[in-house]
């Protein structure tokens, strides 16, 4: 028994469960379990760093991934490298995904949009985007923060259904397991696109020390905050901020950004050092609220499946004792 959606029968996979494409966490040994245990397993081009990209396409070659990149950081020539390797999809985040529309569909691939309010469905369907990504403020990494998933994700199906039905909906944003993707599901969603659940798997490009503090901290330990950005010197439009862990780094700097940006060079050094001494009191350690919800640093592909199998019992009514965790 397993969940069919419209996502599962358009992209040819067995659940309705994707990894996110999460800056050089999500590589191709990510990527490819993700996908061998039949969700659909995208790599991290985020900025764009040629080399990494083309070694981990060339590394997952055999295994149908996707490819996602930080839209206002990439240009068409990135975009023509991701597509030589024939990706499932091109899943573009944050910015004006229209330049790249034509590109991508020349070479049949389709595109996943992520966006983060209604407004930028609308401008998703606009674009002729193959799927809709909608994600809400719980979530690790960059977004705009100003929706819930919960209530996103509704009226964003809604709205699909009434503009341009055949275009999928995804949802992302604090799924971390069955329970999230049958709520997903239920909510209108064709399929869930999940980030710190597989953040926090052995095929993640992660240190010993984040994964560690993971499994110490609760939901309430992230923060959306520009300082990292700040720090790292990463442009971003004002629109977004970055959930992280709310660490010493975070609470010295947060709200005093004028501050930080008086003292980059101290800064910069100390941001420096922590990452190469692995100090999540100190470095950026990018995590959303479902972080709350790991409690083992576990294999992708196993996640994979228990997510699949507990969504299944929920919503096909398999036998159970309780509503299982994670
Ligand atoms: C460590 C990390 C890095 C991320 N990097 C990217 C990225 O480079 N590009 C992108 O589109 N989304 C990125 N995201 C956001 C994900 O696409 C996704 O929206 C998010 O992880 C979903 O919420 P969740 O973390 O609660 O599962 C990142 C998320 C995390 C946790």
């Amino acid at each position: 028994m397993t969940l069919h959606t419209r996502f599962t029968e358009r992209f040819g996979v067995e659940h309705p469960i994707v990894s996110a494409p999460m800056d050089l966490v999500s590589t191709a040994e990510l990527a490819t379990a993700v996908s061998r245990a039949g969700g659909l397993g995208l790599i991290g081009g985020g900025y764009g760093d040629e080399e990494w990209l083309s070694r981990e396409l060339g590394a997952a070659a055999g295994t149908r991934v996707g490819c996602g990149f930080i839209t206002w950081s990439i240009d068409a020539g990135l975009l023509d490298i991701a597509l030589s390797h024939e990706p499932a999809a091109i899943f573009l985040s944050f910015g004006d995904a229209g330049p790249y529309v034509e590109q991508i569909h020349r070479a049949g691939v389709p595109l996943i949009c992520q966006v983060h309010d209604l407004a930028q469905v609308d401008e998703a369907l606009r674009i002729g985007a193959d799927a809709v990504c909608v994600q809400g403020g719980e979530a690790g990494g960059h977004g705009k923060g100003t929706r819930s998933t919960f209530t996103l994700v509704p009226e964003a199906a809604d709205l699909i259904a009434a503009e341009r039905p055949e275009v999928l909906l995804l949802a992302a944003g604090g799924i971390a397991n069955g329970r999230s993707v049958a709520a997903a599901l239920a909510l209108g969603a064709d399929g869930v696109v999940a980030g710190t659940r597989f953040w926090a798997t052995r095929q993640a490009a992660v240190t010993r020390g984040a994964h560690a503090r993971a499994l110490a901290v609760n939901g309430d330990s992230t923060r959306r905050t520009s300082v990292y950005d700040i720090v790292r010197g990463k442009t971003w439009p004002p629109v977004y901020t970055s959930r992280v862990l709310a660490n010493d780094f975070v609470v010295r700097w947060h709200g005093h950004e004028t501050e930080l940006v008086g003292n980059l060079d101290a800064a910069r050094a100390e941001f420096s050092h922590a990452v190469e001494a692995d100090d999540v009191d100190l470095a950026n350690m990018i995590v959303g609220e479902a972080v709350g919800q790991v409690h083992a640093i576990e294999d992708a592909g196993d996640v994979v499946r228990s997510m699949a199998a507990q969504a299944e019992s929920i919503l096909i009514g398999a036998p159970r004792e309780r509503p299982p965790g994670t």
